[in-house]
């Protein structure tokens, strides 16, 4: 299986038709600048359907991809930018956690990436916490991993491991192309 189509549909912040329409929905959530936006790149193949940015807080919208003209990919805003204003990360914490938390939204899969060097920060063990208490399906994905050893590798997805616990974990690099058929089988399930 493979992706074979993908296409932006557009920008919600809100109740939106196209969240009610039937279609599967997989959901990329994660702090600002962990790779959401490159990772879904990678994945679909193009170098920009979703924007991406070295400045953290890029996304401020749910941009939502039709994938194979079968379900929707759901970019989810980054949290935790420290340096954002207190209003726009309180204003983007609710949108995330109405869209999650939504009981009219069943997603298929929640995907949280996180930063495979720098572990799970408070931000990330929070939000896995949210997630394992409505018994969400969480799929983690272990971003960035082109950054650390060879040698190190090992320890640091065991310590990961502990840290998210039952959850599967899939080691990525939107910018090697590492682990993109596990990620695609996994969605395309
Ligand atoms: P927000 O939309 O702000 O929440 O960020 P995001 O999570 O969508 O991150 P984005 O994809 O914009 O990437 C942020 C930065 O991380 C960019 O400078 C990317 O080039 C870099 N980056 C993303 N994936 C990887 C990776 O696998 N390895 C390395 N080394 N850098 C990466
Ligand atoms: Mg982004």
């Amino acid at each position: 299986m493979k992706i074979t189509s993908s296409e932006f549909i557009k920008g919600v912040v809100g109740e939106d038709r196209i969240l009610e329409d039937g279609k599967p929905q997989v959901a990329f959530i994660g702090r600002s600048n962990v790779g959401k936006s490159s990772t879904i790149n990678s994945l679909v193949g193009k170098k920009d359907l979703a924007r991406t940015s070295r400045t953290p807080g890029r996304t401020q919208e749910m941009n939502v991809f039709l994938i194979n003209n079968k379900f929707y990919l759901v970019d989810l805003p980054g949290y935790g930018f420290a340096k954002m204003s207190l209003g726009d990360r309180k204003w983007l914490h609710e949108l995330i956690n109405w869209y999650l938390f939504n009981p009219f939204y069943q997603q298929k899969k929640i995907v949280l990436i996180i930063d495979a060097e720098v572990g799970l920060t408070k931000d990330d063990i929070e939000m896995l916490q949210a997630l394992d208490e409505q018994k969400k399906p969480v799929l983690i994905v272990a971003n960035k991993i082109d950054k650390i050893k060879k040698s190190d590798l090992n320890n640091q997805l065991k310590k990961l491991q502990v840290q998210v616990g039952d959850h599967k974990i899939i080691p990525y690099s939107s910018k090697k192309g590492i682990g993109y058929r596990e990620l695609a089988g996994e969605l395309l399930q």
